[in-house]
């Protein structure tokens, strides 16, 4: 064998008509002047892209972020930024430090790479958090440092952003913030780039932005890093993709709607679920943790027709996506059948 077996990510097929609540997708597509930019693109795709539409995409991330061009490298997807990254720091930082419950594709990525996997007890709670003095330690000793925050599955910023600045301070290595869910949240690390040329932010257009199925990702880092980043991928994006980009960038309306009704949706699904008397954790993202009085209960609720995600925790929870209205009040009469 040249190379080592690896377990592949379960892509599932679902029925028609299924609730699908277990990705942390957007529950609408981008709106349609977008998709009609996109179309435009199509027409060109016998081309590779050129800098001006790289550049335009890069700028409208970065207006957005509230940055500079120079400190934004685009990536296929928060998947592919981890990737690049784990691939760049290996031959320095032979293992990653990691909380015990993150984003699975991350230490899942390093071990294939062969970096060891280190990971920091994490605090349950109404809002989950980390064991500081432990992530402290472990961040002088060296490594490099991947911290979702917000965190997935749990929902919550393990820290703020002003102490994982701090944590950049004293890290002998780099320290990535994997903001997927910042869209939600607004509280960043990315304004400390600049200064922090170890502490880098990595998002993705998968959630916010409507665009899981483009597969479009962005770092936001000290322009010695993005330099590094587009040299090893200067077309990390499709041209339908980039132009999704500056669109839906420079014009937020479309984030912050969704935003606003995500968050609606989630306070009220949230509230609805503890009427129900589920455990349910305090979210700043688009998904919810719950634990419930059922074991498995993402079978039970998929033989309904809902799809929720099982997590490593414990097998009575589960992580549900906050999705339109109609699936969050289908999630919940399926919740109230099997409870009753
Ligand atoms: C914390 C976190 N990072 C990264 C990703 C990957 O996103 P992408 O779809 O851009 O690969 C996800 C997706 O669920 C995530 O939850």
């Amino acid at each position: 064998m040249i190379v080592d077996p690896l377990d592949e990510y379960p892509i599932r097929d679902y029925p028609r008509n299924a609730i699908r609540l277990d990705l942390n997708e957007s529950p609408i597509p981008p709106p349609r002047e977008v998709l009609e930019e996109m179309a435009r693109e199509l027409e060109r795709v016998n081309r590779y892209p050129e800098a001006r539409l790289i550049l335009e995409a890069r700028r409208a991330l970065a207006e957005y972020s509230g940055v500079d061009p120079g400190m934004v490298a685009l990536t296929g997807g928060g998947d592919y930024g981890i990737l690049t990254l784990l691939a760049l720091f290996k031959g320095r930082w032979g293992r990653i430090i990691v909380p015990a419950y993150t984003y699975s594709m991350t230490p899942h990525l390093a071990r294939a790479l062969g970096m060891k996997v280190s990971t920091v007890p994490m605090v349950e709670g109404e809002w989950w958090g980390i064991d500081e003095d432990r992530l402290f330690k472990e961040a002088r000793i060296g490594g490099a440092i991947f911290i979702d925050s917000p965190n997935n599955p749990t929902g919550s910023r393990l820290l703020p952003a002003r102490r994982l600045v701090e944590l950049a301070e004293e890290a002998r290595g780099p320290v990535v913030v994997d903001e997927a869910y910042y869209d939600f949240e607004g509280d960043s690390i990315a304004g400390y780039t600049e200064s922090h040329p170890n502490l880098i932010s990595l998002r993705t257009l998968s959630k916010a932005f409507s665009l899981a199925g483009m597969r479009v990702g962005y770092i936001i880092a000290e322009e010695s890093v993005t330099r590094t980043l587009r040299a090893v991928a200067p077309f990390p994006v499709s041209r339908p993709g980039l132009a999704a980009v500056k669109v839906l960038a420079s014009n937020p309306g479309h984030v912050r709607g969704l935003v606003g009704m995500v968050k609606a949706e989630r306070e009220r699904l949230k509230a609805a679920m503890r009427g129900l008397g589920l455990r349910v954790y305090n979210s700043r993202t688009n998904f919810l943790l719950v634990d419930t009085p059922l074991e498995r209960p993402y079978k039970v609720l998929e033989e309904m027709g809902v799809y929720v995600k099982r997590v490593p925790i414990r097998e009575t929870m589960m992580r549900a996506t906050v999705g339109a209205p109609r699936d969050n009040d289908a999630l919940l009469s399926a919740l109230a059948k099997v409870l009753s």
